[in-house]
């Protein structure tokens, strides 16, 4: 039976299994987003909701300066595991984006699959653009309105549930707009056909979900 329990408990309890659970859509994911990141050598990153730490601990292996916020304690606990085992060395905060943001003057700021878990991106979008540099940039991806599960994130290996929002591209942009930030780039994210191949190799046919697409990622510019 699913269960529906609250966003921190979701990824509390999937913090252990989380990269193994969607390693089809993740690849997807950054095959497409490392790209728009250009040279990050040296650059002040800030990824917010780091999670597992996906984009904190490939980037600060890059040679970013890197700070990686998150409100679960297990999740930031996988990332700095993984720092370690990358000796690479990553400034975690625990802090709920609800409540807090780091300050500091960034280069790139990140946001993966996060902003879905928010009703309303406004305040969000205008803490990001403070403390983005003029001609720094932000990245942002979140669900595509069009994959199916209204408003809960289900973890399917898990039977759990918990609450999410689905804001169309054009609510993103105006978010985008009128936090000051240059709307510059939108991608939509299907299966790519590296990661179909590698499901296939899996034994899992995901070619059958690869024509429409589930994420979607905007590029934004400090003025
Ligand atoms: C789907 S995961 C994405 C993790 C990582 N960015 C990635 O792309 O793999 C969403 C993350 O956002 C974090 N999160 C959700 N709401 C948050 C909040 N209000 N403050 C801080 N972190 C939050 C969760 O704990 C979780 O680690």
């Amino acid at each position: 039976m699913v269960k529906t329990v609250s966003i921190k408990e979701v990824y509390k309890r999937w913090a252990q299994r989380y990269e193994n659970d969607l390693p089809y859509l993740f690849e997807s994911e950054s095959e497409k987003v490392i790209p728009l990141l250009g040279n990050v050598k040296g650059k002040k990153v800030l990824d917010l909701g780091c999670g597992t730490g996906r984009y904190s601990v490939a980037l600060a292996k890059k040679g970013a300066i890197v700070t990686a916020v998150d409100f679960s304690k297990e999740m930031i606990a996988v990332a700095r595991k993984k720092a370690k085992q990358s000796k690479v060395k990553i400034d975690f905060r625990n802090i709920d984006l609800k409540k807090g943001f780091p300050e500091g003057d960034y280069d790139i700021i990140l946001s993966m699959l996060v902003l879905g878990h928010f009703k309303k991106t406004a305040l969000l979008f205008s803490k990001i653009s403070k403390a983005i540099k003029p001609n720094g940039i932000c990245i942002i991806s979140t669900f595509h309105p069009h994959k199916e599960g209204g408003k809960l994130i289900l973890v399917q290996s898990l039977g759990l549930d918990a609450r999410k929002y689905r804001q169309t591209k054009e609510e993103y942009i105006s978010a985008i707009n009128n936090a000051g930030l240059l709307f510059e780039k939108f991608l939509e994210i299907k299966f790519s056909k590296k990661a179909i191949l590698h499901a296939k190799n899996d034994g899992i046919n995901i070619e059958q979900y690869s024509h429409k697409p589930f994420l979607m990622v905007f590029k934004a510019r400090k003025k």
